[in-house]
């Protein structure tokens, strides 16, 4: 059995784990104020928080209940508008009703919900933070510059918050009711879900609910996401593993990550949207098999390993450029799972770099997107590995172009001479997303980009000129 809290109800439930929680909510509790919009988690009308009890305190995250299985909310606190409305208006729906942020209304319960989330989150909110809280949430009537000014409004209030006890501080300003103040000992009693072993393995759902929703609904689950946390992000002996259950939100908020990867926050923020990457998991990505995954664009690059485990417990190692087979095809048996991800930390004279193009910079996937890692000695590439998304059936790992690289002294000449080759390595076809002359297009861009975000000094500007010939 399923159980929850829903706002302030205790809830326990037989309905399939693989059910929305967005039905769930409407059609089970009619709860109607959580919209649907696109069921494709791309508009944020169906925002939820959902609370986890971490480290002995609530932390609420957004989440779009459209592509949220009921098997991942057991045990968790999940808050719709109604949850946080009390007899007068909040702070945050105060700040969008005096900066007109609201017209038709469709849009602005899933902005209401977003933004509150980020009121309870345990740190100081920049204006950044508090408009970045709604990069999922569109609105097609309103304008953004008044939804924008609502922002800095709440962002005024959100200066004296106390991020050491936000529930309290909130509850305290009006922002969530007081029953938020007694979730974590309610939460406390309910049971983790015994050990099971379903049909379907289910990450965060954001690809699984959107491409095969009603497969999800009929079929036996097995749920991973409850079980976050349990491997997280390790560093030791000069190898980072991560477990394949790590949301690419974890991700980019490590800092072990950011340690090494100085520029992770914006490489990240181009993959999907607060809500998608608070839910979405690195496995997810990785066994979604999509040519554009970013984040296996990201891992591809760093010539990384992946630990498989099956159902008794067997394990198995592999680099990931050797798991994919062909279009959505891949090494994985049906009672395996991917338990972790690894990769030898970049050293000193290591550099990364992550490029993507899609029709819209933030919120959409790549047509075309790469990653590299490159080590030089003096001028020479004594390593380096290069993958490319949306060039071929797989993600693609640039076996060729680097065994060319290898051993060059780094210069324009050198590069033009890679390009060649990796035009030879890729296939891309022709979608909705470019034709495949404008994908090859692209990639040689994105290489060269490489080099100019991580040697500046050396490669300027003009040397586009001549790429671009
Ligand atoms: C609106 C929207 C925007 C998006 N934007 C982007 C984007 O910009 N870039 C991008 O790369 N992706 C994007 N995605 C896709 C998706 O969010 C990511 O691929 C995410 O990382 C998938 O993780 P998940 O845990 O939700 O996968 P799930 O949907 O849970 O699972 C995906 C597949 O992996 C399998 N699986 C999951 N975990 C494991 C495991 N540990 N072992 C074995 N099998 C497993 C499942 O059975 C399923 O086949 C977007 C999705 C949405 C809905
Ligand atoms: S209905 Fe559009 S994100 Fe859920
Ligand atoms: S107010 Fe109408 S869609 Fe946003």
């Amino acid at each position: 059995m399923i159980s929850f809290i829903l706002n302030d109800t205790t809830i326990e439930t037989l309905q399939p784990a693989g059910m929305t929680l967005l039905d769930f909510i409407r059609y089970e509790k009619r709860l109607v104020g959580t919209k649907i919009g696109c069921r494709e988690g791309d508009c944020g009308a169906c925002t939820i928080l959902l609370g986890e009890l971490v480290d002995g305190q609530m932390q609420y995250l957004s989440m779009t209940s459209c592509i949220t299985p009921l098997i991942n909310v057991h045990g968790k606190h999940v808050v719709s508008i109604e949850g946080i409305n009390g007899s007068d208006l909040t702070p945050v729906q105060q700040a969008i009703v005096d900066e007109s942020g609201s017209q038709c209304g469709f849009c602005t319960v899933g902005f209401v919900v977003s933004l509150t989330g980020e009121c309870l989150s345990r740190k100081i909110s920049s204006y950044d933070d508090v408009v970045g809280a709604v990069d999922g949430n569109i609105c097609r009537c309103t304008g953004y510059k008044s939804i924008e000014r609502a922002c800095n409004n709440i962002h005024s209030h959100l200066k004296e918050k106390d991020i050491s006890n936000p529930i309290p501080w909130c509850s305290k300003n009006k922002i969530v009711p007081d029953y938020f103040n007694r979730i974590v000992e309610r939460i406390e009693h309910i049971k983790p879900l015994p050990q099971s072993i379903g049909a379907v393995t289910i990450g965060g759902g954001t690809d699984l609910l959107v491409q095969k929703h009603d497969d999800v609904y009929e079929s036996s689950i097995q749920g991973l996401f409850g079980k976050k946390g349990s491997i997280g992000i390790k560093v030791s002996e000069g190898k980072c593993s991560i477990g394949a259950i790590t949301s690419v939100s974890e991700l980019m908020e490590s800092e072990e990550m950011i340690g090494m990867f100085p520029n992770l926050f914006n490489h990240m923020k181009l993959v999907a949207s607060t809500p998608i990457r608070n839910s979405g998991t690195i496995g997810g990505n990785l066994v979604n098999a999509s040519p554009i995954g970013d984040l296996t664009a990201f891992f591809l690059a760093l010539n990384s390993s992946i630990l498989i485990q099956n159902n008794n417990g067997d394990q198995r190692d592999l680099f990931l450029k050797d798991f994919y087979r062909g279009y959505k095809t891949y090494d994985l048996a049906v009672d395996e799972h991917l338990i972790k991800i690894q990769f030898d930390m970049p050293r000193e004279n290591t550099h990364f770099n992550f490029e993507k193009v899609s029709k819209r910079t933030y919120l959409d996937i790549a047509s075309v997107n790469s990653a590299m890692s490159i080590i030089l000695s003096g001028m020479i590439i004594s390593d380096i590995h290069i993958s490319a998304g949306g060039v071929a059936p797989i993600p693609k790992y640039l076996a060729k172009t680097r065994a060319f690289l290898l051993g060059k002294i780094l210069n324009e000449k050198t590069i033009l001479a890679a390009i060649d080759i990796m035009q030879d390595e890729i296939a891309p076809i022709s979608d909705a997303r470019g034709t495949e002359s404008y994908k090859r297009l692209l990639l040689r861009q994105l290489f060269w980009a490489h080099f100019l975000e991580l040697f500046p000094e050396k490669f300027e500007l003009i040397t586009l000129k001549s790429v671009a010939q």
